[in-house]
Formats: C-alpha cells, sequence, structure tokens
C-alpha cells in the first residue's frame, strides 16, 4: 500500500488556528503525491512546467501557483512509473493523529521520479514545528491526512533517479531542497533543489530551505532597508535565525527576542537580544528609544498587541508567522511562498558571500523521530533538529 506524504502544506490554507488561507509553512507545492493512484499532487501541465524550470538550470519552481488538492489521474500517471516493481524503504510513518509515539519506524513503498523529479537518497531531514502541528492533528480541518503518511519538508541528499525533462543533474550529484514526498525516509522526492557545496555538511544543509525561503520571504514582504530597526520576536528558532543573518546584512539594526540563555548566542548573529514575557515593550524602547520600524513574529506566541504598540500604535508593517490571532489585529500573515533553486543556492554560499547558515541543534537516527518532536515540540531549539536516515 503506497503512504502518502504529509510533509507539505499547500499554500492557501492555515491550520495554526484554524485561519483558512493564512499558513504554509514555507510550502506552497500541492499537497504532495506518494506515487499511487488517487492522491492529490500538481498536474501534468505542472509537472511539465516543472521539467522545463529545472532544464532552465534549475531557476524556477514547479510549485509555484500551483494549486493544491487536485487528484492525480490515472490517464497522465506516466506508465513507466505504475508498471515499476515497487521496493521498500525504511520511514518514519504515521498511521492516526497523536503524540510523538504515534511516529513508527517501519517500511514503506519507495518514491519514484517523475517528471521534472529528481529522487534523492536522503542523507538528512529538517524537522519543523509544522511537522508536529501535522502529526497531532491541528492542521486536519484545512489539510487533512490520508494515512499513513510520512512527513518532513525538507532534505539533503543524493540524486539516484532523475526524471523525464531534468537536465544538469545525475544520479550521485549532492544536493538539498524541498522535497515533494515525505523526508522522514530513505528516499525522497524533489524537484527544487540546488547543489550542496562541499563545505556544508548534510544536516547542515537540510536546515536551510525552509528557514532561508520564510526568511527571506518576510524580510521582502516588511521591506526593510539598510538603517532601520527591526523587532524580531523567536529570533534564536530556525526562522529567526536566519532572519537575523539576512536582516544583518542588509544593514538593519535587529532586536531579537529569546529566552537570556539565548542572549550570547543571538549577540553572535549580530542582534540586540531582549528577553520575552512581560515588560517586552519598555525593554525594547530602552534599547530602540525611537521605536521600530518593523517587526517579524517568528515566534507566535502572542506579542502582537506588544508589537503594535511599539509600532506607536499601528499593525502596519508587522508580520507574522505563526499567530493565529493574527486577523484579530490586523496583522498580517505570511504563509508560504515561492520555492526557488538559486535562492537556495544563495544562502548555501559561504557566509563571507552573503550565505546564511542555520545552526543544527541535534541530530538525531531516523528512529529517533518521536524524541526530535517532543523536543520541537518544547519550543525552544535553537536553530534546527535534524533526522539522519
Ligand atoms: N507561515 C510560514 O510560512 C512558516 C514557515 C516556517 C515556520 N513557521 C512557524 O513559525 C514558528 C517558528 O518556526 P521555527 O522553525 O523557527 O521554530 P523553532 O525553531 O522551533 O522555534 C523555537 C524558538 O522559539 C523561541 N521561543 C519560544 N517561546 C518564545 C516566546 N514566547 N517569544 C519569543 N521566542 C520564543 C525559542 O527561544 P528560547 O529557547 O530562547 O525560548 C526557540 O529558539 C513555528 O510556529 C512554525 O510553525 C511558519
Amino acid at each position: 500500500m503506497p503512504v502518502s506524504s504529509a510533509a507539505n502544506e499547500a499554500s492557501g490554507g492555515d491550520t495554526e488556528g484554524g485561519i483558512v488561507g493564512q499558513y504554509a509553512d514555507g510550502i506552497s507545492a500541492a499537497w504532495p503525491p506518494a506515487w499511487g493512484e488517487g492522491r492529490t499532487g500538481p498536474s501534468l501541465p505542472q509537472r511539465n512546467a516543472a521539467g522545463k524550470a529545472i532544464r532552465r538550470g534549475l531557476r524556477g519552481s514547479f510549485c509555484r501557483g500551483a494549486p493544491h488538492g487536485r487528484r492525480w489521474k490515472e490517464a497522465t500517471f506516466p506508465r513507466r512509473v505504475r508498471d515499476e516493481k515497487v521496493g521498500r524503504m525504511e520511514a518514519i510513518v504515521f498511521e492516526e493523529y497523536g503524540g510523538p509515539e504515534v511516529l513508527r519506524l517501519t517500511t514503506a513503498d519507495e518514491p519514484h521520479a517523475g517528471p521534472g523529479q529528481v529522487r534523492l537518497r536522503v542523507r538528512a531531514a529538517g524537522v519543523n514545528p509544522l511537522d508536529h502541528k501535522i502529526r497531532g492533528g491541528a492542521m486536519r480541518e484545512v489539510f487533512p491526512t490520508e494515512f499513513p503518511a510520512i512527513l518532513g519538508s525538507e532534505a539533503s541528499g543524493v540524486v539516484d533517479e532523475v526524471g523525464e525533462g531534468v537536465t544538469g543533474l545525475a544520479a550521485g550529484d549532492e544536493v538539498f531542497g524541498f522535497m515533494e514526498t515525505g523526508a522522514y525516509a530513505a528516499y525522497a522526492l524533489a524537484s527544487v533543489v540546488a547543489r550542496k557545496p562541499g563545505e556544508l555538511g548534510w544536516d547542515e544543509a537540510a536546515a536551510l530551505p525552509v528557514a532561508g525561503e520564510t526568511a527571506d520571504r518576510v524580510l521582502n514582504q516588511l521591506a526593510v532597508k539598510n538603517g532601520e530597526t527591526l523587532l524580531l520576536h523567536g529570533a534564536a528558532g530556525a526562522v529567526g535565525s536566519a532572519a537575523v543573518q539576512l536582516a544583518v546584512a542588509r544593514g538593519v539594526t535587529v532586536i531579537g527576542t529569546a529566552s537570556p540563555g539565548n542572549h550570547d548566542y543571538l549577540r553572535a548573529l549580530g542582534a540586540i537580544p531582549v528577553a520575552y514575557g512581560d515588560g517586552l515593550t519598555d525593554r525594547v524602547r530602552a534599547v530602540a528609544p525611537k521605536g521600530v520600524d518593523a517587526v517579524f513574529d517568528a515566534a507566535g506566541k502572542g506579542a502582537l498587541p506588544a508589537s503594535i504598540e511599539l509600532r506607536g500604535g499601528t499593525p502596519d508593517r508587522i508580520v507574522t508567522i505563526a499567530d493565529p490571532t493574527a486577523a484579530e489585529y490586523g496583522v498580517a500573515f505570511s504563509r508560504g511562498g515561492d520555492r526557488d533553486a538559486s535562492a537556495l543556492a544563495g544562502y548555501a554560499r559561504p557566509v563571507a558571500e552573503g550565505g546564511l547558515r542555520v545552526p543544527v541543534a541535534r541530530s538525531f537516527p531516523l528512529a529517533d523521530a518521536a524524541a526530535a518532536h517532543a523536543e520541537s515540540e518544547a519550543g525552544h531549539v535553537r536553530g534546527k533538529l535534524v533526522l539522519l536516515p
């Protein structure tokens, strides 16, 4: 029986707090398919577009604008794949919503590269808060999971199958990017990847896609520029760490919230740390007497009223990626954007050349996915947790 992937979240739908259309955790792809009939996924034209994008040198993303909810059509399903004997692979599968304990190491059908796709032998998979939100059922209203399912939306690995229409990539290439089937597995499919530089570890590369894309997108939405001051909630997390680096590189003064244990870390990244919690506005005013020009909420822990106050009473230039109460305050909620291979390649450049690094807080063997989820759910990860299949 094929196993569906709960790895990606389609654009246009929220899940946290049930605000439809406001949440996507960095993923704009269609609810991803597992190879088999009756799965949802991109249409054939979209997959053909993916092939063209990869032929153009991996600059495009077939995910751009792809609606979710389309069913795979038997007629468009590649016969080569349909007829192929399906092998089995190790994967973390869950068959019901629940706590971390529902994640089980077992075997699942191997996916095979379709048009415009490559298959990766996964070497490292990023663990995102989205994953435990899906696992726990918090997203079931908008994205009901088809069980059994595999989580994981970003990974690094070695290309071992190249789909029709893909040029410029071959078996053996080391890449990282956004996965279209669950990355908590030995194999996963992707159509937006970039080459992994040799100096970047597998775990470091797997930590980049979601955090980099999200941070980049929100800083662009806020249009922060040289000389401005940004208040960043959740600055020590994966998205926050990426956002500090990208904002500082723009010449922005970043005031980052974190618990005191992370303040030296934030200073090292170039931010001015302040503790979150009661008295936040006074602490921010103490370091930014002229106020803040923009607010990026990467924590989603109730800091929107204080943020509006610090913006002089307006929700203008405040963006959250995680607070389900955003609409109540007139604050913009940013959801998954375009997946772009050239942007991925940019994040992976050496730091001295404008690249960024998301620290790997801890790596777990694939079998310990439940422990990784428990740690992620506790909410105090510095950087990214990674699974090593
Ligand atoms: N909409 C989107 O496109 C999108 C994309 C990616 C992620 N997200 C969401 O954005 C959130 C952050 O993602 P992530 O991967 O960066 O998570 P993460 O790495 O798990 O974030 C953990 C960080 O949150 C900090 N934190 C905990 N409570 C806080 C508080 N009250 N105020 C400020 N910081 C606090 C912790 O710092 P301390 O240890 O110092 O407490 C820790 O460093 C998640 O909810 C995720 O689902 C949304």
